[in-house]
């Protein structure tokens, strides 16, 4: 099978987050893409895509588009790095590239969250995702999780693609029922 270069993949996310209206038909049309991105010689990713930092999970990024429509990243995840419990406010495809993942999701007990305080979540079930497995979320209601890596497990790197340019997302605070919207910084290749 020809290698799926990265330009041709970022250029049929492209054009298929343009034309789909709901964001749902968008993951489905774009996991069998991320799939080909992970089968192939990989060689897209870049030494410098590959940066840990000691401190928390390190965010490389490979493409953002110039209308702040698309971007993708390369995280690198070391034993017992997790993101804080987070929104996306858009649709999102994960890829794992090595290690295995976990996410654990959040639930909106309330339904949909209208204000950034009296937001009652609840813990939801948890997936660990192995290399080359896929995942996905939508938003509206937003997907709510925290991501990482245990301290027991191997060092982690996945591949993440939104539906716009992923520097910020709402953090929440589950014990005092909170939110707020905080930058994602990321490390520039
Ligand atoms: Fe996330």
């Amino acid at each position: 099978m020809k290698n799926y270069a990265l330009d041709e993949f970022i250029a049929d996310c492209r054009r298929i987050s343009a034309h789909c209206a709901e964001p749902a038909d968008c993951v489905l049309a774009i996991l069998p893409l991320m799939e080909r991105l992970l089968l192939g010689d990989r060689s897209f990713i870049r030494p410098e895509h590959l940066v840990s930092n000691s401190d928390h999970y390190s965010r490389n990024a490979i493409y953002i588009s110039p209308d702040g429509n698309l971007s993708l990243f390369v995280l690198v995840w070391l034993p017992g790095q997790w993101t804080p419990v987070h929104d996306h406010g858009s649709w999102g495809v994960v890829g794992v590239l090595q290690g295995m993942l976990e996410e654990r999701s959040f639930m909106a007990v309330d339904g949909a969250i209208l204000a950034d305080d009296g937001i009652r979540l609840r813990r939801g079930g948890v997936f660990v995702l192995p290399e080359k497995s896929l995942s996905s979320f939508v938003p509206n209601p937003d997907h709510i999780h925290m991501t990482g890596v245990p301290d027991t497990r191997p060092r982690a790197v996945t591949l993440h693609l939104y539906g716009r340019n992923m520097d910020s997302f709402h953090v929440y605070d589950v014990e005092r029922g909170t939110r707020c919207l905080m930058d994602v910084p990321h490390h520039v290749a």
